[in-house]
């Protein structure tokens, strides 16, 4: 298939071109690059082995933009990755989330409609579930509160593709609720890039072994977990992408066996590893120090969440094959080799 890959510059993305190309697919990028760096889909390309990715610097709020996009390629699937994703800077600035995320994916599935390309793959997120009513997480958790607007986001746009593909069953919509990616591509050519203070656990970690940052702080060691840090199911984001590969034969089967529904799927490996855990492993693995302390809890945060991935593996034929030790070693191989980023 040729896909469009929204945001296929930043780091979920330029992960899973790798895939898709493996897999024999072809991809076209559409990314505004901000908050991502054209050198990631050079250095793709470089890892496949094709001259170039068709990129267009394009923002998917421009309508027209878009269309000449899709006036120049036929496109079979869109896989959506194009967001803002900074929790704390969404609470800071809602209406830039709400338009750029919402906006932007009302004016994406415009054009793609018109365009009769209705299949499209969204990333969404564990944060969806809010604080889990059930743990390990099935999607049949029902949905809760999100903390913060950039979890709204993700919530709200799973019920308006949910809404677009009940009115129009044409549409095939595939969610995808990732857990916690981390790991980077077994090369070190490309990995997590965060621009400034990292939010997330683990760029925090690799940015104090390399010496950018001083100690890791801990947020908080009184959750009701084995060592009182917080718990999470830490997925390599060379499985991640793989995944968006698997889900795309929801797009090939029959059509009275296919559309009927938009399809969810937790993306995640099934196991809970905690902050210390993670830390510890890093060290181990890399043999190097990361200093800590404990701090206070961060605001928002739940003790536990990890998911039941069972629904991917019999539905789509997907499992995650790597483990915390090839997470912690390919977060840090990227690191190390790349310690300024791109
Ligand atoms: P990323 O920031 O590295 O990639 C997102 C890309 O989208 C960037 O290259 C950015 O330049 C681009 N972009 C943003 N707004 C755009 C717009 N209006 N038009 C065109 N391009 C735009 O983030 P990522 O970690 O690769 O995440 C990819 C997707 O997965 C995002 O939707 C994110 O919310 C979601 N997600 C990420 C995580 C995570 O922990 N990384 C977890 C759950 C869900
Ligand atoms: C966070 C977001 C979530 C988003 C996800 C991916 C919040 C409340 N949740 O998830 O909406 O989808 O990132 O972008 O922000 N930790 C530390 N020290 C640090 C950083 C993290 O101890 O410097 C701990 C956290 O308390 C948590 C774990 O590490 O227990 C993982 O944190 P993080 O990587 O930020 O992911 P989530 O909080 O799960």
């Amino acid at each position: 298939m040729n896909i469009l890959v929204t945001g296929g510059a930043g780091f979920i993305g330029s992960h899973t071109l790798i895939e898709l190309y493996k897999a024999g697919h072809t991809a076209v990028v559409v990314d505004n690059l901000s908050n991502s760096n054209p050198e990631s889909l050079r250095r793709v390309a470089e890892i496949i082995g094709v001259p170039e990715i068709p990129f267009y610097q394009v923002d998917i709020r421009d309508c027209e933009g878009l269309e000449k996009v899709f006036s120049a390629h036929r496109m079979d699937a869109c896989i959506h990755f194009a967001g803002l994703k900074a929790v704390g800077e969404s609470v800071e600035k809602p209406w830039e989330y709400y338009e750029n995320n919402i906006g932007g994916t009302l004016v994406l599935v415009d054009v793609m409609r018109r365009h009769d390309c209705k299949n499209i793959i969204f990333s969404s997120s564990a944060t969806v579930y809010g604080d889990p009513v059930e743990i390990p997480i099935t999607e049949n958790c029902p949905k809760g509160q999100c903390t913060n607007p950039y979890g709204w986001t993700k919530s709200m746009l799973e019920q308006v593709l949910m809404d677009i593909q009940k009115a129009d069953p044409e549409w095939n919509v595939v969610l995808l609720r990732y857990f916690n990616p981390v790991g980077a591509h077994p090369s070190g050519r490309i990995g997590e890039n965060p621009n400034g203070i990292p939010n997330n656990l683990m760029p925090y970690i690799t940015q104090v072994a390399v010496g950018k940052r001083k100690e890791l702080g801990v947020f908080g060691n009184d959750y009701p977990t084995p060592d009182g840090t917080g718990v999470r199911d830490y997925i390599h984001v060379c499985d991640l992408a793989a995944a968006h590969v698997a889900a795309l034969q929801c797009f090939s089967q029959s059509p009275s066996h296919s559309v009927t529904q938009t399809h969810i799927y937790n993306v995640g490996t099934g196991n809970g590893y905690s902050v210390l855990d993670m830390v510890k492993a890093f060290v181990r693995v890399n043999g190097v120090d990361v200093p800590y302390s404990i701090k206070p809890r961060r605001a928002g945060d739940i003790a536990t969440c990890y998911c039941n991935p069972a629904k991917a593996k019999a539905e789509l034929g997907w499992q995650a094959k790597y483990g915390i030790d090839e997470m912690v070693r390919d977060s840090w191989n990227w690191q190390r080799q790349n310690p300024e980023g791109y």
